[in-house]
């Protein structure tokens, strides 16, 4: 490997930008953009320490200048991603002010925040609107109601008809006096029939959003400004429903079993919205009625225990929802007692098993509108999948169990500090990064991927998963033989970190149905893999996978990384922009109205693709 050449005369410091983590720094030019980001305390994954070797720290030259690649650049790359503007971060130095964008997969974790609220830009357009008042308090002239004299004001001001629900009437005497009988009138913006009062907030007040991502282990919050689209705060906390069943099929049986079940499954979903509303209005000092709009997107198995729609008929085939169009309710009808009068939208459902939370991140991507041929994928326990191709979207829902949450995996874990996040086969050993850089205990769902993909590569792996006994870096152990990642001696805990065979089976399950579940989407659209223009991978786990190591190991199609686009949380990114923009709600309902549900059980072709999709 040579390396990466001096810059001749250099200018005494360059700029460089790091998108989308939001670093500027200027730096001596000639500094390697991995040496320069790491001095911005700007984490980027580089497994071989800056040899070239390894393909980690991948970024890409938005504008500016950097030196030519090097061979090992070339090597490692190849002529296509290098002409994408594709360049390894340890060998590319600055020739001059610079942009990079650095890929979520190159992202070591503790920066990952930074990177949450991408998405596409929406036209600011809340569903409601705070109108300045100013009223006259009532005389021996003039006896009309609290209510009847804001709504005349709101119709001098061309509001007309507007309604107030019983709950906002209860709070306008108090705040009109103590508010000396003025405020901002805050008015729904129906997309159809007719505005409501929602609330009467102090002079000067911002009237604030809640968006919920309520997902079946976390639940995700963002405190959103509806007059500047601000994010003001984002928070997270586990889903409390947990303690009632780990996943959604356990909790449908839960919620089935009494009444009382059903309604603990309520209230924990709720109190958990609540909490949060409350923790993100405490440290943005926002007090909580200033709340009035509130989005909550979640799997329709979320959706419903949180309606309290009924969720038997979910659990049993085929699987249908108990409703699936857009609601609006105000926020007090679902027990969420700190939103009072908010109003609370729920996006439209396409299918028990994809969610609201699913249309979100299609619309947060830009898949409502697109021209082009797109593919999405939200990976978690359950993988949704969508194609659009001409405008008509198709999609489906595969079982992908929890092997990419580091569950039912020997040396398996949460994401967490000591985590091996990326593995990688250099000079004949496995080298490993784990998060915090700590002494490694164990593999998180994106290690347990490197790790499959790097023994197949290694030749520890046979194509149908089986360990190679007599490879040198398979042990034999009284659990039978296995790959060892990690010698005892670097471990955290002292002991061998290795992968089993059982391991490799559970990882090619999962992928093994993802896969056929796209190729089951491609196949009906008459497509071919090479067909599509863009790939959108978004969940926890999706965000951070090695792309290459997906490919490898055949879970998702061989693409240019630049078909490739890993967007964080996707679900949340469409709630907020639910939240801003009246358009996305009209979109939402047509992608929902017009998707194509393809229930992949009943496809004769999807066992014999997923017996194929196994192989590595
Ligand atoms: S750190 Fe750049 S290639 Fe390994």
């Amino acid at each position: 490997v040579r390396p990466a050449p001096p810059v001749s005369s250099p200018p005494a410091l360059a700029r460089l930008d790091l998108q989308p983590l939001g670093r500027r720094i200027s730096v001596g030019a000639g500094s390697t953009v991995l040496a320069a980001a790491q001095s911005a305390g700007a984490g980027i994954i580089a497994i071989c320490g800056g040899s070239g070797k390894c393909g980690t720290c991948r970024v890409r030259l938005v504008r500016g200048t950097l030196t030519p690649p090097t061979d090992a650049e070339v090597s490692v790359l190849g002529a296509g991603a290098l002409a994408d503007g594709m360049r390894l971060a340890c060998q590319a130095r600055l020739a001059g002010d610079a942009e990079v964008d650095v890929p979520a997969g190159s992202v070591s974790a503790p920066q990952r925040l930074a990177l949450e609220g991408e998405g596409v830009a929406v036209v600011l357009d809340p569903a409601v609107e705070a109108v300045d008042v100013r009223l006259v308090s009532p005389g021996p002239g003039d006896l009309r109601s609290d209510a009847a004299r804001l709504l005349d004001e709101l119709a001098d001001r061309r509001h007309d008809d507007v309604a107030a629900a019983l709950e906002v009437l209860r709070s306008l005497p108090p705040r009109l006096r103590n508010q000396g009988w003025a405020g901002r009138a805050v008015v729904s913006r129906p997309v159809r029939g007719a505005p409501e009062l929602r609330a009467l907030l102090p002079p000067g007040a911002t009237p604030l959003g809640l968006a919920i991502d309520l997902g079946t282990t976390k639940v995700a919050a963002y405190l959103v400004s509806l007059e500047s689209g601000e994010v003001l705060g984002r928070s997270g906390t586990m889903n409390p429903q947990i303690a009632l069943g780990e996943d959604v099929l356990s909790r449908i049986a839960r919620a089935n079993s009494s009444a009382t079940s059903a309604a603990r499954l309520q209230a924990g979903a709720a109190s958990s919205i609540d909490s949060l509303a409350v923790e993100l209005c405490g440290r943005t000092r926002c007090p909580p009625d200033r709340i009035v709009d509130a989005v909550v997107v979640g799997n329709t198995a979320m959706h419903h225990l949180l309606t309290g729609l009924p969720v038997r008929q979910l659990g049993e085939a085929p699987h249908v929802p108990a409703a699936s169009a857009a609601l609006e309710v105000l926020a007090s009808e679902l027990g969420l007692q700190r939103l009072g009068s908010a109003s609370c939208y729920l996006p439209p459902v396409i299918a028990g098993f994809v969610g609201a939370d699913h249309v979100a991140m299609l619309l947060a991507c830009g898949m409502a509108e697109t021209r082009a041929t797109m593919l999405a994928l939200d990976i978690g326990t359950n993988t949704e999948i969508s194609l659009v191709h001409r405008g008509r979207l198709r999609s489906c829902s595969t079982a992908s169990g929890p092997a990419f949450e580091g569950a039912h995996i020997g040396e398996g874990m949460r994401a967490a500090p000591g985590a091996i996040e990326h593995v990688r086969y250099l000079d004949g050993r496995f080298s490993v990064q784990t998060i915090g850089d700590l002494a490694p205990i164990g593999l998180c769902g994106s290690g347990v991927l490197d790790a499959v993909a790097e023994a197949r590569r290694a030749g520890a792996l046979t194509e149908r998963g089986s360990l190679a006994r007599d490879h040198r870096l398979v042990s034999s152990t009284p659990d039978g033989p296995a790959c060892v990642l990690v010698e005892g001696k670097n471990a955290g805990h002292g002991r061998d970190i290795v992968l089993r065979r059982a391991d490799v089976n559970e990882i090619q399950l999962a992928k093994g149905a993802i896969r056929a579940g796209i190729d089951v989407l491609l196949a009906d659209a008459g497509l071919a893999a090479g067909d599509l223009d863009e790939v959108v991978v978004a969940g926890a786990f999706g965000t951070y996978l090695d792309l290459d190591s997906a490919m490898a190991i055949g879970m998702l199609p061989r693409l240019p990384h630049g078909a490739y686009r890993q967007v964080g949380n996707g679900a949340g990114q469409g709630a907020v922009q639910l939240l801003l923009s009246r358009r996305q709600r009209v979109l939402a309902q047509q992608l929902a109205r017009e998707a194509n549900y393809v229930e992949l059980t009943v496809r004769r072709d999807f066992a014999d693709r997923f017996v194929k999709a196994m192989h590595l």
